[in-house]
């Protein structure tokens, strides 16, 4: 049964790829769509991500792309589903299946991430749908005194059942746990939270029976908070970074694909280069699932306008190209300078439906 779910988790993680992350939720898009001066509505959500889906070559370096609920309802201008427009280009659709991050009972200032009700159903709708990957994103504070135990054992489990119930629906789990970077701490406390979320991740996925093999891991990097006085370099975060999932990432999943999570798209693409050219043993693939260090500068590029459209492509096709490079260690910044001339034509057949 965990073949199919083990060769999809291989194709998301195939040499020199990563994941597009565009499951914002409506009030999300709307949020930073309003910051630019576009107007959200369900219209110019759809014309969005047609943009970036249809946009030529992006499957050279982008294997999988997370949509929202929203987006895998919707169909093209042609008439052809979205998620259909993804996987005839070669890239695999997922979707984002948690419901969101809500106050946890007992500590204020701490969330619990919810969806599980339900799931099961979601989960054969989404398939039906053409989505085989999902993720679930776990959200932890960090302050002098956070996160609690509680919120690390209630994220923790709700992780875990939520993977178990992806594999038992023939999706794969992206697992998430995105310890915050907002915030004054160093670096060396985000490793010290980072380490144990990890810990008590992988020890609820035992507890769930969940087969790491069929699963990967979407963590933050390891990185000092913004408001930190001791910002920490790209050499440092590598470092932090990939010692901290040494120390707690079973050889067993085959990727680790980072989150961007505030920095900005430049930072994020050096940091995750930096890491791939660290010497020692890195015995998964190490690559990113990136929402706003993929699409920034695209959504700026676009603002709504339909006459922007080749430049908001070129825009993210850039990106993406940076970023397949450093999931190499072979970015550089002189490929900065050098403005990317989209790849072939669509083209479909690395990835089929069943
Ligand atoms: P960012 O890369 O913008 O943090 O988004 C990734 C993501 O999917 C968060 O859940």
């Amino acid at each position: 049964m965990n073949e199919t779910l083990e060769s999809v988790a291989a194709t998301l993680v195939a040499e020199g790829k990563g994941i597009l992350a565009a499951d914002e939720s409506v009030s999300t898009l709307t949020r930073r769509f309003d910051a630019l001066g576009i107007q959200s509505t369900e219209q110019s959500r759809r014309a969005y991500r047609e943009m970036l889906f249809t946009t030529r070559g992006a499957a050279e370096f982008i294997s999988g792309a997370i949509l929202y609920d929203e987006t895998i309802r919707q169909k093209s201008s042609d008439g052809m589903p979205l998620a259909q427009v993804l996987s005839r280009q070669g890239i695999v659709p997922g979707i984002k299946v948690d419901t969101g991050a809500e106050p946890l009972a007992g500590a204020p200032e701490e969330t619990v991430t919810e969806g599980l009700d339900g799931l099961r159903d979601r989960l054969a709708e989404y398939h039906g749908m053409g989505a085989r990957f999902a993720k679930w994103r776990a959200v932890i504070r960090v302050t002098p005194n956070l996160p609690s135990p509680a919120c690390v054992s209630a994220n923790a489990h709700a992780l875990a059942r939520y993977a178990a119930l992806c594999q038992e629906r023939q999706l794969v789990p992206i697992v998430e746990p995105e310890v915050l970077m907002n915030g004054a701490h160093t670096i060396e406390r985000c490793e010290q939270v980072t380490g144990k979320v990890l810990h008590a991740v992988f020890d609820a996925l035992f507890e769930q029976g969940v087969s790491l093999e069929a699963m990967l891991l979407k963590p933050n990097m390891v990185i000092a908070g913004t408001e930190c006085p001791r910002p920490a370099s790209v050499q440092e975060v590598a470092s932090a970074t990939l010692r901290c999932l040494r120390r707690h990432v079973p050889v067993a999943v085959p990727g680790v694909i980072f989150l961007s999570g505030g920095q900005t798209d430049r930072m994020a693409t050096a940091h995750l280069n930096a890491i791939n050219r660290l010497p020692g043993p890195k015995p998964w693939k190490i690559s990113f699932s990136y929402g706003r260090a993929l699409q920034d500068a695209a959504m700026a590029a676009w603002r709504g306008r339909a006459g922007n459209l080749s430049a908001a492509q070129h825009a993210f096709y850039h990106r993406a190209r940076c970023n397949g490079a450093a999931t190499l260690g072979e970015y550089t910044e002189e490929m900065e300078a050098v403005p990317a001339e989209l790849g072939s034509p669509l083209h479909c057949l690395d990835w089929q439906h069943d």
